[in-house]
């Protein structure tokens, strides 16, 4: 059959165009298709992602803001979860924290009482949560929110070790990293977003208090990774190292240093990273917690957060190592750790076993920040 030849050209010319634009938007796709997947596990009635528990939705909806900054066509999706979680989940909190038991039943979702669940960490994940959905929609409910719960947590900043620093729960008297972590981390983003230079100094100096606390407390061992917590004598209670506490403080010192700039906090950002890359990633750099393959439901949450805080230090202090984990991580989840339906497991280096909402938006943070990485 005969073409004229211009025609073939443009054909193959277009070919070109569309094989090109396929390769640049390869992550942005597979984060697509598992946005998606993530969506089945959205209870419309709850607000939260069935399978999954309270705290781990905090990060579910996390990853969804993250991905909305970085894909206009998800907006609508986003801020459907964001109005939907705020009126419904409150009425789910497994635990309501004692001050207002009764009142926290009611759909009332602006007022901050109804987000604390006990667990201060978990209010800490909530917070962090609005504020992603603030960044997104610039919607002044979610922020005033996430100042609420903040002011919850600095309510029960006390004389623990080293007089600073909070408990785990309003129940527990153990001094843990994540808690602590997030706490430095809710305040700085606090800072950046504050409408006053009082506001914001306000926000600076509790962050800076708890770093200056949490940096001289017993957190660390001798290699710069971040134990789980400290004992009751205050020293560090040699546990596992965990992802996820080498994560959020991360992204805490990254928004410290934009708020307040001292190149000590990226510093100390950078060791921290280091240290838990060379703890915690396999020869092909994908990063791995002790847990796995039968991670406890809490623990199936925590790489995805770490990759997602890793994603905010490269932003702010680029290097070659943090990209090419990223990079591995997503690829590693995309090719290795995927069943037929789409639906991804704790194993990033595979292979896939059991999933649900709490691995599937652990593995889709590493999609995420693997788009523009
Ligand atoms: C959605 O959440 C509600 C409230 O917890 C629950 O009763 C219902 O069973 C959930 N739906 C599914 C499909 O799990
Ligand atoms: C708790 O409930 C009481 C009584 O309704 C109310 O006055 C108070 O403001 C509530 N506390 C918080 C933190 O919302
Ligand atoms: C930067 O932080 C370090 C350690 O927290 C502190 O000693 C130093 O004074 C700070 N520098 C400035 C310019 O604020």
């Amino acid at each position: 059959m005969y073409s004229l030849p211009w025609i073939r050209l443009g054909i193959v010319f277009l070919g070109c165009l569309h094989f090109k634009s396929a390769i640049a938007s390869d992550e942005l796709a597979r984060a697509q298709i598992a946005l998606n997947t993530l969506q089945t596990w959205y209870n419309t009635t709850s607000g939260l992602w069935d399978t999954c528990g309270w705290w781990n939705g905090a990060n579910c909806m996390t990853v969804i803001a993250d991905m909305a900054q970085v894909d206009s066509s998800v907006g609508d999706l986003a801020t459907g979860v964001f109005q939907n979680t705020l009126a419904q989940a409150p009425v789910y909190n497994p635990n309501p924290g004692p001050e207002n038991r009764t009142q926290a039943r009611v759909t009332d979702g602006v007022n901050a009482v109804n987000w604390l669940d006990s667990a201060y960490d978990d209010d800490g994940w909530w917070a962090l949560a609005w504020v992603a959905a603030y960044d997104v929609t610039k919607d002044s409910t979610y922020l005033t929110l996430a100042q609420g719960i903040f002011a919850n947590l600095a309510k029960v900043w006390g004389t623990r070790c080293g007089n600073g620093g909070i408990y785990w729960s309003t129940t527990s008297s153990y001094v843990n990293a994540i808690t602590n972590e997030l706490f430095l981390s809710v305040a700085a983003h606090l800072a950046n977003r504050a409408s006053s230079d009082v506001e914001k100094e306000n926000y600076v100096q509790w962050a800076q208090k708890q770093w200056t606390w949490f940096s001289t407390q017993d957190f660390f061992g001798p290699d710069y990774t971040i134990n789980d917590g400290l004992l009751g004598n205050c020293q560090n209670n040699k546990q596992t190292v965990w992802s996820y506490n080498q994560g959020v403080i991360l992204g805490g010192l990254v928004e410290l240093n934009r708020a307040a700039p001292n190149q000590t906090y990226l510093d100390w950002a950078n060791r921290i990273a280091q240290a838990a890359i060379n703890k915690l990633a396999d020869a092909n750099s994908v990063i791995h917690d002790v847990c796995e393959p039968n991670c406890a439901p809490d623990g199936t949450q925590f790489k995805g957060i770490f990759i997602r805080n890793l994603k905010s230090l490269q932003m702010a202090s680029p290097n070659a190592v943090y990209q090419r984990v990223i990079t591995s991580c997503a690829d590693s989840i995309w090719t290795n750790d995927r069943n037929p339906d789409n639906e991804l497991g704790v194993n990033w280096a595979g292979p896939v076993a059991s999933v649900d909402a709490s691995t599937h938006s652990s593995a889709l943070d590493a999609l995420v920040a693997a788009i523009g990485v």
